[in-house]
């Protein structure tokens, strides 16, 4: 059993393989957080929490009570009644004055997890997940908060959510509900984000926290590019190897807040939600409001075993699609090839010299619809444009499979040019404020998915087109931010309800589109990785990581991307140099080893690439396939990173089973009178032997590990090799 609850001292008890989180109950009903961390073994006491309660607690002292409310740690703090930190829930009732208080009512501990209504989240069998539901009561407002906490065992997560009913007489207004807090002293904590932009998503950023407020967040409609619903605490000295971490994780694509706030009792609230800016959700009586999940890790461990504990997770436990254990086919894709500039005649071309190298898919990207040959129309029009694609669609993809390549194609579905087809018969289609005129981002609007007539038209013409031809892939595309909220269907006031009823509307269209096409397999992408986030791997087993595909910006995108998601989850492509973004030229062997940390395909025009780089290709697609179910299903361990030595860069995968380890070292600098370099592996087994493959030396685990392994010189910059070391047993 995961969860236990000690009627007498009121504690609940939930437990992982190697961390312990405790509630607990105060006699007048608050439900507090005693205690996150290091897994006990035996029974709890509550003693920290009644810590809190003297001199302060509101049956002995009423007169402080604002005292108590604010340095209690409150497993869900509210808003408007006297606790000043960040708080989790702020309602207002029908006069509009702010206020709740949540006492605990009663509880509930089953095996296995329920679904979140209209939500991606986490998923288990009664064997694998256990779940605690503590529902609270404010008895003035007649609302339940229902706590849920699913406890995965094996993978040290707990998957936390929040449900507000009203049960009262009146409607009510949410204006924030947050599905997380961790109220903890300050252990002297960092806090790990990831940050970026356009082309350099990301990107690991470290700081100490101070007094006051800080917070990651989006209010652009995703989860962006610029920040990610992802926050670590971690204690000083913090890393891959050792260290305690803190982590939270957002499984939700759309505004977000994550923050941390350091008290002036020198304790901590972190908490995680839907950005309260922007959102308000009008709750009539009877009705519910789910939140999203917050996946929950602690690690004593440093980032490397957080790392592992989150791939673990998200493959076990988010990702649905039939693809996820399997290897995807290597695809070539044709947006950095020709861009919009393609026919079938060149299509044909690019799959029959790809299919000569051993790849697998071609993928016809942006440009095939309506009477697009610029970002500037057609979007919404989702009909093939036989001047492009002569003979239409599925005779191109008939041919195609003819050739042996499996076919894909872009979608970029919740946009609409105001050049085109359905913009003039459905202008109201899209977001706009009254009176104004909509702002534009890529020449294009963002089609109002709150309304289920939109939905249902966008989804019908998708899945009209993947009814008509063997198309086994989608990349599913979104290349702006939301702005301008107004909807024509909205009844006035309620307009803050749009940014999340607009990712509800996005949900429902890919569970529908996973559920009538189980068997393709679907990418998200935003503008390349704007819209990485867990929520999307509940539909999608991929995601394009970025629109940067120079191998040394990788290295960075990826390693920040690596620290969560894992490695099959992180769309990666072989592209042309000079790079089509920063101009950098790169061998394409290296471009090779970089890429196969992910979904590897390639991004060029492969009839035009040099005699020596498209002769690499053979090579590279063997090499996929030797060590994809390695690297798809493997232990990841990060060795050295580029970003941190401005260098070099190097990672490893270990199976399961640790029979196998694949070094990946990416020189980027290379360096003047430096014979060698000493790396310190992981993912060993410390007493066992390996063998080098290639080679004749055979190396103990240990050897490797505690000593290091050297790396032959380089010349040049940018040059990489891999390393396979197989156990002499094996
Ligand atoms: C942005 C994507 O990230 C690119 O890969 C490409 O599909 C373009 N959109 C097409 O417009």
């Amino acid at each position: 059993m995961a969860i236990y609850y000690q009627e007498q001292k009121k504690i609940f008890e939930l437990h992982t393989k190697n961390s312990t989180y405790l509630i607990g109950v105060t006699p007048e009903g608050y439900v507090g957080h005693i205690y996150y961390g290091e897994r006990l073994w035996k029974e709890a006491d509550n003693y920290l929490l009644r810590m809190a309660e003297i001199p302060f607690t509101p049956s002995v002292n009423k007169r402080e009570k604002s005292s108590f409310l604010d340095s209690f740690p409150m497993e869900y703090p509210t808003g408007g009644i006297g606790d000043y930190r960040e708080s989790c829930l702020n309602v207002r009732n029908g006069k509009g004055q702010m206020g709740s208080e949540l006492f605990y009512l009663s509880h509930e501990i089953y095996r296995g997890k329920k679904k979140l209504e209209g939500l991606p989240a986490s998923f288990g069998s009664e064997g694998e997940v256990e779940t605690l539901e503590i529902v609270l009561e404010d008895q003035i407002l007649g609302m339940r908060a229902v706590l849920s906490y699913s406890v995965f065992e094996k993978e040290d997560v707990i998957a936390r959510s929040v449900r507000i009913v009203n049960g009262g007489q009146e409607g009510l207004r949410l204006e924030k509900v947050f599905s997380a807090c961790l109220d903890m002293d300050n252990e002297d904590f960092e806090m790990i984000n990831l940050c970026g932009s356009w082309a350099r998503e990301r990107h690991i950023q470290k700081g100490v926290v101070r007094y006051g407020k800080q917070a990651v967040s989006s209010l652009r409609g995703e989860s962006s590019h610029q920040e990610h619903p992802f926050m670590a605490l971690v204690t000083p000295g913090t890393d891959q190897r050792q260290g305690r971490v803190y982590a939270m994780h957002f499984v939700y694509s759309g505004n977000f807040l994550a923050q941390t706030e350091l008290t002036q009792y020198d304790s901590v609230r972190m908490v995680m939600g839907i950005h309260g800016e922007e959102f308000s959700w009008d709750l009539a009586p009877g009705e519910a409001f789910q939140a999203p999940e917050v996946i929950l890790t602690y690690s004593g461990e440093g980032l490397g075993k957080m790392s592992r504990s989150f791939h673990d997770f998200y493959r076990k436990h988010m990702i649905r699609s039939v693809y996820n254990h399997r290897k995807r086919p290597i695809l070539i894709n044709n947006w950095e090839a020709t861009y919009f500039e393609f026919d079938n005649e060149k299509l044909l071309q690019i799959a029959r010299e790809a299919k000569k190298c051993g790849i697998e898919m071609l993928v016809m990207d942006d440009g095939w619809f309506g009477k697009r040959n610029f970002d500037d129309n057609s979007l919404g029009d989702w009909f093939v444009n036989e001047k492009k694609i002569k003979g239409g669609l599925k005779k191109l993809v008939d041919e195609v499979n003819g050739i042996g390549l499996e076919f894909g194609i872009w979608f970029e579905p919740e946009m609409i040019s105001p050049d085109s087809d359905l913009y003039r018969a459905h202008p109201d289609w899209a977001f706009k404020i009254e009176g104004r005129e909509g702002t534009m981002c890529r020449n294009q609007y963002v089609l109002d998915l709150s309304r289920a007539d939109v939905v249902d038209y966008v989804y019908e013409a998708v899945a009209k087109i993947l009814r008509g031809a063997n198309i086994r892939y989608v990349k599913w595309d979104m290349n702006r931010q939301l702005s301008d909220m107004g909807s024509v269907r909205m009844e006035a006031g309620r307009h803050q309800e749009l940014f999340h009823r607009y990712v509800l509307g996005l949900y429902e269209l890919q569970e529908r589109l996973v559920t009538e096409f189980p068997e393709l397999l679907l990418e998200n992408c935003s503008g390349g990785g704007a819209r990485f986030d867990p929520g999307m791997l509940y539909y999608s087993p991929q995601i394009w990581c970025s629109d940067d595909t120079d191998a040394v910006e990788r290295l960075i995108i990826q390693e920040g991307t690596g620290l969560i998601y894992p490695l099959s989850t992180m769309g990666a492509h072989v592209s042309d140099c000079p790079n089509h973004i920063v101009g950098r030229v790169t061998p394409f062997e290296t471009r090779g080893h970089v890429a196969l940390a992910g979904s590897f395909g390639y991004e060029l025009d492969i009839t035009k690439i040099s005699e020596a780089d498209r002769g690499m290709i053979q090579g590279q697609t063997e090499m996929y396939h030797k060590y994809n179910d390695l690297v798809r299903e493997g232990d990841y361990y990060r060795i050295a990173s580029y970003r941190e030595n401005h260098k070099f860069d190097a990672w490893a995968v270990a199976s399961r089973d640790k029979r196998e380890v694949l070094v990946t070292y990416v020189q980027v600098l290379a360096e003047p009178n430096k014979h060698s370099r000493k790396l310190h592996l992981q993912g060993f087994e410390a007493d066992a032997m390996y063998r080098l493959e290639g080679t004749e030396q055979v190396y103990s685990g240990e050897m490797l590990m505690y000593a290091g392994f050297l790396i032959e010189p380089m010349q040049g910059d940018f040059v990489s090799r891999l390393y396979h070391f197989v156990r002499e047993d094996a």
